[in-house]
């Protein structure tokens, strides 16, 4: 059996949540395609160039612990506008989309064209507002002095650059299910997601 189920949407929506339940439910592997691009921007960071960093990245790129940092988001949301760096990570992407067993990928292009044929794809959006309080809260948890205002900033101006960008654009497939969670909780949206997942089995 392969199962794809792809999640996009913006920054902080709630999709790594949603991924990693669905993934878990149902005992699918699971792809957090953002730590990809991370990773890449990481690397440019200390200098590599973006096409290098992105066709010679390494599985213990993906462990490094500075990836969830705001410096490392811009980064990467920096290289993803690159045709050649998008392009040094599909065949990975849609290889771990086809896996026997089923999995869950989350990201921007999942949908559209990493996998246009996914039995299940959700985009799970929320207000920008809503957004950058989730991701407040999360980065001040883990220990990390960062100002809201600065926060939303950052998850505007990435939404910006990844809905802008000529190649892979961040949107909802036309096929895709609109989960907005503004109002939602996480575990309704969950639910909402296991239900669509449910029904895709059963077809
Ligand atoms: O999801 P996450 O916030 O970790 O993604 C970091 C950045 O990587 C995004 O802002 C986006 O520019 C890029 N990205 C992408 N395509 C994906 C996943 C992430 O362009 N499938």
């Amino acid at each position: 059996m392969s199962l794809t189920v792809a999640i996009d949407g913006p920054a902080a929506a709630g999709k790594g949540t949603i991924a990693r339940a669905v993934a878990e439910h149902f005992g699918f592997a699971h792809l957090d395609t953002g730590l990809l691009y991370r990773a890449v921007g990481a690397r440019t960071l200390e200098g590599l160039p973006a096409r290098e960093a992105a066709e010679t990245l390494d599985p213990a790129d993906l462990t490094r612990d500075d990836l969830r940092t705001p410096d490392v988001a811009q980064a990467a949301s920096k290289v993803a506008v690159i045709p050649e760096v998008r392009a040094a990570l599909l065949d990975f992407q849609r290889a771990f989309a086809r896996r026997a067993g089923g999995a869950v990928l989350d990201g921007r292009d999942i949908g559209t064209v990493i996998c246009p044929d996914a039995e299940v794809k959700l985009f799970v959006t929320a207000s920008a507002e809503v957004r950058a309080d989730r991701r407040f809260l999360e980065l001040t948890e883990k220990g990390m002095k960062v100002a809201r205002q600065e926060v939303l900033a950052d998850v505007v101006a990435r939404d910006q650059r990844d809905m802008e960008r000529a190649d892979a654009p961040l949107k909802p497939a036309d096929d895709a299910v609109v989960l907005d969670t503004t109002s939602l909780s996480i575990n309704a949206a969950v639910e909402a997601a296991i239900a669509r997942v449910d029904t895709a089995l059963r077809a």
